[in-house]
């Protein structure tokens, strides 16, 4: 360094030798081998301030998608969509706006592997000048769930047990085939595509329906798909366990070195559409998160392209400390009314409070980059350390208030613009038989390629046979509402895998 910092307290006081303590002299010692045998004084702030806040170092992990890695790009507008969606930072060809990308597994702890089987999350927050804009996705088009009530159960079948604090096969396949509508994203899980080569290597999608809004006011239900222009290359099991054992940190290391290299990683963004009227004469519910748009009936709409190009210099005030929300999006693009997107509007600020504490959108990740953010009667809480809107009054409607914002979609305000009337139902998803059509299709998309149906029966057999007998069954009957070929199958790779 040219012009090195010397080292001080956190108060600012330069400091001559960071390794000294304070110590009694009692003993007339060789100080320079044996410590005096005195001991160490409390007046010692060097010390204590050091020790006290090494014990405060760590903060709640993320309670899924603890682990991942994140980077800075940027967003490029390249087709005019203006007459599906009025949001400012698509209102031009060619238009850039910052982005931060974090991506991650979901159920492993913060140290767990990179490689895991596990869906992958792909969450990116655009600075617009509309304020934040997050887009919260997985790399699968298609969840376990489509009632919240299900999320905390499910999520902790897939975590450690109560008792031996191990992951346990057994109550990963007992949720799943008693809750069958997961099926789709199971057989997505266990195909390859559970375990992608890299985070570079694999593709995004919004997987709820949301709502996009023109000038007009006109709006439409919209899935978006991000996709990989490095392809998706993905590893298969063994493969995948080895890596695990080798270097747990392969996704992470792989992103980071190759942002450093230059080879930066590109995605090209898409749009699905579909109207009310359309959506009525779907064979599932548009809200229904464990189905997918036929492509054929929606097509892909390109809108624009992704780039990450940059490395956050610091993990933890970066990548760890990022808060994504769903709820963080700008005037013309709303949320749809799929349970699992209204609960999940609740669920990241929450936990943001939790986990980052009250004022965390005063970190500067979390921070709106060009419109800042002016809301008065959001005021003081722990850490508060903008300047907390010095003597502006702490309410709205004070006699010097600012302009009420215009959209430039004429949308409802807050996007409430749809109106609702009948009684409060204790609404209980059933599962019906096309569920299973859709599981079935895939099966035969995977039929396609050389060795995918093979690599999925090898793959659900591979984590199965850690489980029951009786479970072992019922997983064959789950995948066989599928397709009654993978149940056979799977029971067939369990016998050869019970004789190695
Ligand atoms: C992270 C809740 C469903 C994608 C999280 C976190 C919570 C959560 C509490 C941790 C956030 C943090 O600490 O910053 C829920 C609930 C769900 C749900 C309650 C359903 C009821 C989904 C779905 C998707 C998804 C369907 C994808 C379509 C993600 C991603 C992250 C995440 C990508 C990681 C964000 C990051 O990198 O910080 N979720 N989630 N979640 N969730 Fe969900």
């Amino acid at each position: 360094m040219s012009n090195p910092p010397v080292y001080t307290t956190s108060s600012g006081c330069p400091i001559s030798d960071a390794f000294s303590t304070q110590r009694i002299s009692v003993q007339n010692n060789d100080y320079k081998y044996k410590p005096p045998v005195g001991p160490l004084l409390m007046q010692d702030f060097k010390l204590i301030d050091s020790l006290a806040h090494f014990d405060r170092e760590r903060i709640p992990e993320r309670v899924v998608h603890a682990k991942g890695a994140g980077a800075y790009g940027y967003f490029e507008v390249t087709d005019d969509i203006s007459d599906l969606c009025s949001a400012k930072f698509l209102d031009q060809v060619g238009k850039k706006t910052k982005i931060f990308t974090r991506f991650s597994t979901v159920g492993g702890e913060k140290g767990s592997a990179d490689t895991a089987r596990d869906p992958r999350g792909f969450a990116t927050k655009f600075y617009t000048e509309e304020g934040n804009l997050d887009l919260v996705y997985n790399n699968t088009p298609i969840f376990f769930i489509r009632d919240p009530t299900k999320f905390p159960h499910f999520i902790h079948t897939q975590k450690r047990d109560p008792q031996t604090n191990l992951k346990d096969a057994n109550m990963f396949w007992d949720y799943l085939t008693a809750n069958p509508e997961s099926l789709h994203q199971v057989m997505y899980l266990f195909s390859e595509r559970g375990t992608p080569a890299s985070w570079r290597t694999m593709n995004g999608y919004s997987g709820h329906t949301y709502k996009w809004y023109n000038a007009k006011g006109e709006w439409k239900y919209v899935q978006v798909h991000f996709i990989a222009r490095q392809g998706v290359h993905n590893l298969n099991n063994e493969q995948a366990g080895k890596l695990a054992g080798e270097n747990p940190d392969h996704n992470t290391q792989d992103l980071f070195d190759a942002i450093e290299k230059g080879e930066y990683p590109v995605w090209d963004c898409y749009v699905q559409s579909m109207t009310l009227e359309e959506s009525k004469k779907l064979p599932f519910s548009v809200f229904d998160l464990t189905k997918i748009w036929p492509h054929g009936d929606f097509p892909l709409r390109h809108f624009g392209r992704f780039v990450l190009n940059e490395n956050p210099t610091n993990y933890f005030a970066e990548t760890e400390q990022v808060a994504f929300s769903p709820s963080n999006t700008v005037p013309s693009m709303q949320p749809s009314n799929d349970p699992v997107l209204q609960s999940r509007l609740f669920s990241y600020p929450d936990t943001h409070r939790h986990r980052l504490g009250a004022n965390f959108h005063q970190i500067p990740i979390n921070c709106p980059l060009k419109s800042g953010s002016f809301a008065p009667q959001i005021r003081d809480g722990p850490m508060c350390i903008d300047g907390n809107l010095g003597s502006t009054p702490n309410y709205a409607g004070a006699y010097n208030c600012p302009v009420q914002y215009k959209a430039s979609a004429k949308i409802a305000p807050d996007g409430v613009d749809e109106q609702y009337q009948g009684e409060v139902v204790p609404y209980h998803w059933e599962i019906c038989d096309y569920d299973f059509a859709q599981p079935g299709k895939f099966w035969d998309v995977l039929g396609k390629t050389n060795g995918e149906q093979e690599a999925l029966v090898h793959n659900i057999a591979s984590h199965v046979q850690a489980a029951k007998p009786f479970i072992q069954d019922r997983v064959c009957e789950y995948f066989s509402k599928a397709n009654p070929a993978i149940g056979q199958l799977v029971k067939e790779e369990l016998k050869k895998l019970s004789k190695l």
